[in-house]
């Protein structure tokens, strides 16, 4: 049996495979299209433009992703930092190199499983449902071609604009070079920022191509889903839970089984017949109802989506003139082609049907968009983009027609924005709350985003941090991960350490796929539900520190999960450390990572640090071993800081009768405050207050920025490690 199948093996591919490394040898240039060199000034960092079309005469496609638009003036090739040099290879490829000094740290990305630094790997760019990723996983579910290369504070920051995929090469030979592959036979822009410090260069990306405006106070709070709460019993019971438990709770999301036979803008009658009722029941009980909408409709001829959308041509196309099908959860189905403007004002008028219905936020699932009949989007030997025709379908853009690899990494960014735009038309004065699993950069300008199908893994705990740092550093500052993981059974000790570091995600969401054992936070025996409740209390009273991070996120872009290296840039420990975060500038979050362990090594920069639950003083610029019992916050403040924090409340609806407690942390410290009614626009015609907070030589000062919005708020201060608080006014 043995002798057998050794001979049946073939031994060619292993020889094959022993000669996979070989230099790669430069091809030809045969660019002899248009391109054109530009200099501007974004938010003080220098940015050069090159843009080029491959054929003399032809415009580039607009961007959906860029929305600045400084003063350009158009230069000859300019000097390149780091050897930047760029060539079109084949008619449907254009390639980019450029040295990379062993020092440089490659960051941001977008989404890419993988440690902070995403050098010394490859990466394509190419949106996938990629359900079950791990260490050796490529493309997923969001691509933003948005590099930052540096290190201490000199950045630079390489966007490349274009929705067609693309393949990173970061030194994954160890030749100290970069290279990027662009699969495109259209034109393109790319820009490069910089050299500027990490911040200023973020500030300026995202001065490029959009912020996230302020959510609804609502959306940060504890959001709980599961694929799926099969029914409405099963939802009431779930809101009932979480009331008599006293678990603070804001939102419960409604994944696909809400529909009647996966058809989006739907309900089922039979398991949801009081739809709507249990959707205002659950608003009595201070509930939001968030709905999935997948972008595949059902191939029905009796579903008026599925008419509608065929007659008026709003579907992807086949190459032969067909309406593009293929399977997802409802079987056979047709995507709305959002590059068509016709296509995003049909689909945001759709959403109407769940307004109407009081539901209060939209989540974008299998919007990369996901086929089943599709697993492998972009074949891994692909040189060149390949002819129209073999591409999955056709899209129609303003230019005309083009193949859909071309526009693949547009697509969950224009169904969000569709959606976005939907919520607004019924409610133009109140902030949209939409979710997105695709997307690519400027996602923020309309929706918060998860990152996909992760497990019930230590691992997936661990790698959400550098993930979510990257995806921050891409310009997209509400994100989070699954807590508790999606696949695979957890177990409360995950549970319990997940929330430990899932407070801090900016968007806090637990969910759960079908087939798998609950893991609410009441799933578990009493005690773990104790440390559940505590923690989710914790988050509760971050939420006036949360709300200042977005404050700052829209006025200077930076993210509220920061790597160390983001305000201690010249420490060389901090800027290899991806394992803690900076969450704002004055809370260091280090969780535990691992199973059954109780204590860490802790790294804390410059400055004095105190616990955030004991008020425990710790000495940066060293590690400490830090206990961390299972439910324990794995958080420090720093010395000199002033935090804004809630009492305990139940859900936002209690936000407003709250007081605020400003938490002075040393002798000498000093912080802002930021306050609107926290579900309007108001705010951008300045109804906000905002103040300026110090305290020095025993006394706590505010100075007024703004005062414009009316508040309700009872204030105190109190110093660390003293239980007296005492009341203010501001
Ligand atoms: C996808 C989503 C997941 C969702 C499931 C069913 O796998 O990523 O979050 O629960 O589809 O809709």
């Amino acid at each position: 049996m043995d002798l057998q199948l050794e001979t049946a093996i073939d031994w060619t591919r292993a020889q094959d495979g022993r000669r996979l490394w070989q230099p790669s040898e430069r091809e030809v240039d045969i660019f002899n299209g248009e391109s054109c060199w530009q200099r501007s000034r974004l938010e003080n960092v220098d940015v050069l433009r090159l843009s080029v079309t491959p054929t003399a005469g032809a415009s580039i496609p607009d961007s959906f992703t860029v929305v600045a638009s400084p003063d350009w003036s158009t230069i000859a090739q300019p000097d390149l930092p780091l050897c930047f040099e760029w060539q079109q290879s084949r008619p449907g490829r254009f390639d980019f190199y450029f040295k990379l000094a062993r020092e440089l740290k490659c960051l941001a990305l977008g989404e890419r499983f993988s440690g902070l630094n995403v050098r010394g790997q490859k990466h394509t760019l190419i949106s996938t449902d990629s359900p079950h990723h791990h260490e050796s996983t490529d493309a997923m579910y969001k691509s933003v071609p948005f590099l930052v290369l540096g290190s201490a504070d000199k950045f630079y920051g390489l966007y490349l604009d274009s929705p067609a995929p693309c393949r990173f090469d970061l030194d994954s030979e160890l030749t100290e070079e970069g290279h990027i592959e662009l699969l495109t036979r259209r034109g393109f822009r790319i820009y490069l920022l910089g050299p500027s410090p990490l911040a200023s260069l973020v500030q300026a990306f995202t001065g490029l191509v959009g912020r996230a405006k302020l959510p609804p106070l609502w959306s940060l709070g504890h959001q709980q889903c599961r694929w799926s709460y099969p029914d409405e019993t099963t939802v009431r019971e779930l809101a009932r839970e979480f009331r008599q438990r006293k678990i603070p709770c804001d939102t419960l999301v409604l994944d696909i089984d809400y529909m009647d036979e996966y058809r989006v803008f739907t309900s089922s009658d039979e398991r949801f017949p009081q739809f709507e009722k249990m959707i205002s029941d659950l608003a009595a009980e201070n509930f939001k109802v968030v709905t999935i909408i997948d972008p595949g409709v059902k191939q029905d001829s009796r579903y008026k989506q599925f008419t509608d959308g065929e007659s008026k041509d709003y579907f992807c196309k086949t190459a032969d003139g067909k309406t593009f099908i293929e399977k997802v959860w409802p079987g056979p189905s047709a995507f709305p082609d959002f590059l068509k403007r016709e296509t995003r004002a049909w689909w945001a008028s759709q959403h109407k049907f769940l307004t109407d219905k009081g539901v209060a936020g939209i989540w974008n699932d299998m919007n990369e968009p996901a086929f089943f009949g599709v697993t492998k989007i972009l074949p891994n030997d692909l040189t060149e983009l390949p002819d129209d025709k073999d591409q999955i379908c056709l899209h129609e853009a303003e230019e005309g027609i083009v193949p859909h690899l071309e526009v693949r990494n547009l697509y969950g960014l224009l169904m969000s924005r569709s959606t976005h735009e939907g919520l607004l038309l019924e409610r133009p004065n109140q902030r949209p709350f939409v979710l997105s699993r695709s997307g690519t950069a400027g996602i923020q300008r309309y929706a918060a985003v998860w990152l996909g199908d992760n497990k019930s893994w230590y691992e997936h705990l661990r790698k959400s941090i550098p993930m979510l740092l990257n995806i921050g550093l891409s310009g997209i500052p509400f994100a989070g991960v699954d807590i508790g993981g999606f696949w695979e059974n957890a177990l409360p000790e995950l549970v319990i350490r997940w929330y430990e570091l899932g407070i801090f995600y900016p968007f806090f969401r637990n969910h759960c796929a079908l087939s798998f054992r609950g893991q609410e936070a009441f799933a578990y025996a009493p005690h773990v539900e104790e440390s559940a409740r505590k923690l989710i209390e914790t988050r509760y009273r971050l939420l006036p520190y949360i709300r200042n991070l977005f404050w700052e996120h829209l006025r200077t872009g930076a993210p509220l999960m920061r790597p160390l290296m983001w305000h201690y840039s010249t420490d060389p420990i901090a800027a290899d450390i991806d394992c803690q975060f900076m969450f704002g500038r004055d809370i260091l979050v280090a969780p535990i990572l691992e199973r059954g362990h109780e204590y860490r090594s802790v790294y804390l920069p410059a400055g004095n640090w105190y616990h955030l639950e004991t008020n425990e003083l710790f000495e940066g610029e060293r590690a400490h071993t830090v206990k961390m019992p299972l439910g324990a916050v794995p958080a420090f403040a720093r010395q000199g800081a002033i935090l804004p924090l809630a009492e305990v409340m139940q859900h936002t609806s209690e936000y407003d009768s709250k007081s605020i407690t400003f938490h002075v942390y040393g002798e000498h410290a000093s912080g802002s405050y930021f306050e609107d009614d926290g579900i309007t626009f108001d705010y951008e015609t300045g109804k906000y207050n905002e103040f300026e907070l110090s305290f020095q030589s025993g006394e706590f000062h505010c100075s007024t920025v703004r005062r414009e919005f009316v508040s309700s708020h009872q204030y105190r201060f109190c110093r660390v490690g003293n239980t007296f608080q005492e009341a203010i006014t501001l």
